[in-house]
């Protein structure tokens, strides 16, 4: 169990200044120049030896990650860092959280992550909508170049490296990592195909990595405390502490730091205060943010919140964004929500995404009026099944799966309200009347 000197993010909940003299009280900026003397390889030996994967959702393992950049960058080619703090995910405000709080973690997760995978510089992508933590972040990367910790002969270490902040301006899209790095190159934020992938040719073509705000920001911690302080929390394949969000009917939402594997019940009694209405009153649970399936009540109270636990039951950790809803949700409703939320930021580049997610939210609409036949229930499905795996980004699967389950564990409540509205009769009379 995590107590709180396990804890990474001292200060997720800012009792304490965000700024350099109190970020370096609480650790941050402690001889940095002496962490980066173990030596690149090192250090992504030791990133790797801690089971970090990544936390922006897809978990691939940091380390590993790293280790894809070129070892001797060409002068003309040089190696880059791209920081993704484009949080756009329903249900996810980690990175959020800490910009707002702890942004001198990030920054010097930056130079130590850039200097042991050799890149220039790094741009942090911040989603348009973070303001405040906008301006928190140029304020601290202005503090940490007036310092003389980043820039020219960082932290005295006798490395050059470059932190810019830049401002995305709204679009879910631009999250993903290829239409990020278009995006920071002026053009239009849509996703490239992947391969070759960013590690090959990433921004301005050069040898770049994409790393998620968490992932970046734990990385002077772990290399402080050793790789194996990390790796004892969680389990085999999902190691560590890891940023939960939880919201929804829960008594009291909160973003928490908890270890891996910790499982869903005693997560949310140990943080939340339960289930608004008590256990007997939860419908289900959206784990990882809106773009994996929900789990219904009964499947989800002893699961392992992590990577394995929550697919062996058909969903995913995803950013760990954990939805909850009770028994007062309208479950149609709230899947057919998040169609018109993938409809509305799907970038119109491939057909099955940009057709597919318009057809799907259409049906959805149907089904939660009740207007649909009884058969678009199967023709929805299928058409799930055309979207997922034949896009170019993963917003085409994204779109797909909460639908996906929602048919698969709530198709009897989407039968009744078919069924009720033909009882009533009033599709006819609504029909009669157009
Ligand atoms: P992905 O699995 O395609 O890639 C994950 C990372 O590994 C990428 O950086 C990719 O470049 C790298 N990678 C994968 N295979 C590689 C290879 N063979 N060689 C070199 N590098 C390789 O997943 P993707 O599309 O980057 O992310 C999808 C996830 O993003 C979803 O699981 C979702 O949960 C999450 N997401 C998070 C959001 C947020 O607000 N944080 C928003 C939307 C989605
Ligand atoms: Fe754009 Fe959707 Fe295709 Fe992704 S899947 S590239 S968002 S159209």
């Amino acid at each position: 169990m995590l107590g709180d000197k396990d804890r990474i993010f001292t200060n997720l909940y800012g009792y304490q200044p965000w700024n350099l003299s109190s970020a370096r009280m609480r650790g941050d900026w402690d001889n940095t120049a002496q962490l980066m003397q173990l030596g690149q390889d090192t250090i992504i030996d030791r990133i790797k030896a801690s089971g970090l994967r990544g936390r922006g959702g897809a978990g691939f393992p940091t380390g590993t990650k790293w280790s894809f950049m070129p070892k001797e960058p060409s002068p003309t080619r040089p190696n880059f860092l791209v920081i993704n703090a484009d949080e756009s995910e329903p249900g996810s405000c980690k990175d959020r959280e800490i910009i707002r709080h702890d942004p001198h973690k990030l920054i010097e997760g930056a130079l130590i992550a850039g200097f042991a995978m050799r890149a220039r510089a790094a741009y942090i992508y911040i989603r348009g909508e973070y303001i405040r933590e906008a301006e928190t972040l140029f304020a601290a990367v202005a503090e940490a170049y007036d310092a003389g910790l980043i820039g020219r002969n960082a932290s005295g270490s006798g490395y050059d490296f470059d932190v810019f902040v830049h401002r995305g301006a709204g679009a879910y899209i631009c999250g993903e990592e290829t239409a990020m790095l278009e995006s920071l190159e002026g053009k239009k934020g849509q996703p490239r195909l992947k391969p070759p992938f960013p590690a090959g040719a990433g921004l301005y073509g050069c040898p770049t990595t994409v790393n998620n705000v968490e992932s970046i920001a734990v990385a002077p911690t772990i290399l402080r405390r050793g790789p194996e302080w990390f790796s004892s929390f969680g389990r085999e394949n999902n190691k560590g502490t890891k940023l939960f969000q939880i919201s929804g009917h829960v008594e009291k939402p909160c973003v928490v730091e908890e270890a891996m594997s910790i499982p869903f019940r005693e997560l949310i009694e140990k943080h939340c205060g339960g289930i608004r209405g008590g256990w007997d009153n939860l419908l289900a649970v959206i784990p990882g943010g809106s773009s994996v399936p929900l789990v219904p009540a009964a499947e989800i109270m002893d699961v392992p919140m992590d990577f394995d636990g929550l697919r062996a039951v058909g969903s995913g950790l995803g950013t760990a964004a954990v939805i909850v809803m009770d028994k007062s949700t309208d479950i149609v409703r709230a899947i057919a929500r998040l169609s018109y939320f993938y409809k509305h930021e799907s970038c119109g580049q491939c057909t099955p995404c940009r057709e597919g997610t318009g057809w799907m939210w259409r049906v959805m609409e149907r089904l939660r009026t009740g207007d649909a036949d009884i058969s678009e229930i199967d023709t929805l499905q299928q058409l799930t099944k055309q979207v997922e795996g034949h896009t170019i980004c993963a917003l085409g699967d994204a779109a797909a799966w909460p639908i996906q389950g929602l048919i698969r564990h709530f198709r009897p409540e989407i039968e009744r309200r078919i069924h009720e509205k033909q009882g009533s009769g009033l599709g006819a009379m609504q029909e009669a009347a157009e």
